[in-house]
C-alpha cells in the first residue's frame, strides 16, 4: 500500500485535505479517519458499496473485469491446477504449501474430522425438519465449547492455538453437514475415515450406508473440489464482513465463523443457489422456457436469481468455470437436466436483453452451482451449506487478518431519522 496526496473536502466554505491510499492493484481510496474528528460530518453509504472497512491481502476483485485472484493466483489457474485443500492454505498462510506442508495440513485435517460422542445429543435436541444452516451455525458455536483452550475470548491464546483450530474447522464442518443431512432423513451417522481424502471423506459421511459403501464416481470428487474452490473467499461479502465485526470485538474463531454461517444463509447470499433452482423448476414446471421469467423479472415481478452482483458488473469469472463443470459432469454422469437448457436459454436471453445490458448483470457464482450439486446427488436444502463449507478458509483467514491486525472494534455510525427529543407521556385510552 502507498499514499498518494490528496483530496480535498469543502464543507461550509472550509477546505479539508485527506490522504489518498493505493492499493496493491492500483485501488484508490480516500482515508476519511479523520475526518468526523475534523469535520463534525460522516460519510452515508447505504449497503457499503463505496467503502473500504479494512485492509487485506487476501483476495482481490476487479469487478468490471470480471477478475478474482486469491494471494496473487488468479482463480482460473487455482480451479485448473489446485485441490480445495491446497488452496485453503494459500488462503490462510498466503503461500502456497510446499508437498511437505500440505501432506502435514492434509493430516491435521483428515485427524480431525471425528466429533465428540456428546455431539449426538446436540444433534438430537434439534426437530427433524430443523434447516440445516441453523444447525450447521448452531453446532459450529458449540464446538467451540468442547475446545475451551481455542475459544477463549482472549487474542493471544486463540491465535496460540490458531493452527489447531483452522484445522479443526474445515475439518468438522464437514462432519457436521454430513450428519446434519443424515439426522434430516432419520439415518444413522458416519464415521469418518482416515483413508480418505477430504472431498471423498466427506461424500462417504454423506451417503454410506451400513449395508452399501458409497463409492465415489471420480467425476463427483473433481467436480465437488472444484465447486470447494469456487468459494473459497470472495473479500468483503456480507458473511466474510460479518465473520471481521464479530472478530473485531474479540470473540473467538467458533463463534465468528458460526455468525458467518447465519449471514450466509440469506437468500440475496448463499441462499442465492438454493433459489436458483427452485426458480429452474418453478420455470420447467410451469412450460416456459425462461422468456415469461425474463419479462417477468424486467417488470420488477421476480428477480433473476444468480444474477447480478454488488462487484461484478462483468461476468463472475466462477459462474464461466461452473458453467463448464455442470456440462462435464452430467456428461460423465449421463445424466440429462432440463434445468441446464433452461439456464442456457436464461443467460443467452438475458445476456442479450437491454434492461440486463444497461443494469450490468451478469450471472454469477450461483447460477451454475446448483446444477452441479444437484448432478452430484446432494439434496437442495444443502446447497447453502456446502458453500459453507467452501467458504470456511476465506472466513477463516479474515479472521487471522483482524485478530493479528487492528485493535479497533467495528462500529459504523448511523445518520438518526427518528423522531427528535419529545417528553414522555403515561399510556393513555383503552
Ligand atoms: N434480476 C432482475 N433485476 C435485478 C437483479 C436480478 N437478479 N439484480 C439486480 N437487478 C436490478 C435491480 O432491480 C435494480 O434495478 P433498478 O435500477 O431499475 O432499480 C438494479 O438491477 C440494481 O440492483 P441492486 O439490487 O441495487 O444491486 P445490488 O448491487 O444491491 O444487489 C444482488 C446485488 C443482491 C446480488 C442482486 O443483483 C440480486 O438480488 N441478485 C439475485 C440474488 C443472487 O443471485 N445473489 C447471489 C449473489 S453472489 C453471492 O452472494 C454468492
Amino acid at each position: 500500500m502507498s499514499r498518494e496526496p490528496t483530496a480535498k473536502i469543502i464543507l461550509e466554505g472550509k477546505e479539508y485535505t485527506y490522504p489518498v491510499i493505493v492499493g496493491t492493484e492500483n485501488e484508490r481510496a480516500i482515508d476519511i479517519r479523520k475526518m468526523r474528528g475534523e469535520t463534525g460530518h460522516i460519510t452515508y453509504d447505504d449497503g457499503y458499496g463505496n467503502t473500504g472497512s479494512c485492509l487485506s491481502d487476501i483476495t482481490y476483485i476487479d469487478g468490471e473485469q470480471g477478475i478474482l485472484r486469491h494471494r496473487g493466483y488468479a482463480i482460473e489457474d487455482l480451479a485448473e491446477k489446485s485441490t480445495f485443500l491446497c488452496l485453503a492454505y494459500l488462503i490462510i498462510y498466503g503461500e502456497l504449501p510446499t508437498r511437505s506442508q500440505l501432506e502435514a495440513f492434509r493430516n491435521k485435517v483428515g485427524g480431525a474430522a471425528g466429533l465428540h460422542e456428546d455431539f449426538r445429543h446436540h444433534f438430537q435436541g434439534f426437530p427433524q425438519k430443523a434447516h440445516p444452516m441453523a444447525v450447521l451455525s448452531s453446532m459450529l458455536n458449540s464446538l467451540g465449547c468442547y475446545y475451551p483452550e481455542m475459544s477463549s475470548n482472549n487474542r493471544e491464546q486463540d491465535l496460540e492455538h490458531f493452527d489447531e483450530s483452522a484445522a479443526l474447522l474445515i475439518s468438522k464442518v464437514r462432519t457436521i453437514a454430513a450428519a446434519t443431512y443424515r439426522m434430516s432423513r432419520g439415518l444413522p451417522f458416519n464415521f469418518p475415515r482416515k483413508d480418505l481424502r477430504y472431498v471423498q471423506n466427506f461424500l462417504h459421511l454423506m451417503f454410506t450406508e451400513p449395508y452399501d459403501e458409497y463409492e465415489t464416481p471420480a467425476a463427483v470428487t473433481e467436480a465437488l473440489d472444484l465447486f470447494l474452490m469456487l468459494h473459497a473467499d470472495h473479500e468483503q461479502n456480507c458473511s466474510t464482513s460479518t465473520v471481521r465485526m464479530v472478530a473485531s470485538g474479540g470473540a473467538n474463531l467458533f463463534a465468528s465463523v458460526s455468525a458467518g454461517v447465519s449471514a450466509l444463509w440469506g437468500p440475496l447470499h448463499g441462499g442465492a443457489n438454493t433459489a436458483v433452482i427452485k426458480m429452474l423448476e418453478d420455470i420447467h414446471a410451469s412450460g416456459d422456457d425462461g422468456s415469461r421469467f425474463i419479462q417477468a423479472a424486467k417488470d420488477g415481478k421476480a428477480r433473476l436469481m444468480g444474477f447480478g452482483h454488488r462487484v461484478y458488473k462483468n461476468y463472475d469469472p466462477r459462474a464461466k468455470i461452473l458453467g463448464q463443470a455442470a456440462e462435464r459432469v452430467l456428461d460423465a454422469l449421463g445424466l440429462q437436466d432440463p434445468l441446464l437448457d433452461i439456464a442456457r436459454h436464461l443467460e443467452q436471453a438475458a445476456l442479450k436483453d437491454a434492461y440486463f445490458i444497461e443494469r450490468k448483470l451478469y450471472p454469477n457464482v450461483d447460477f451454475y452451482s446448483g446444477i452441479v450439486l444437484k448432478a452430484i446427488g446432494i439434496p437442495v436444502n444443502m446447497f447453502t451449506v456446502m458453500f459453507a463449507i467452501g467458504r470456511m478458509p476465506g472466513w477463516i483467514a479474515n479472521w487471522k487478518e483482524v485478530a493479528e491486525g487492528s485493535k479497533r472494534i467495528y462500529r459504523p455510525r448511523q445518520i438518526y431519522t427518528g423522531p427528535a427529543q419529545r417528553p414522555y407521556a403515561e399510556p393513555r385510552g383503552k
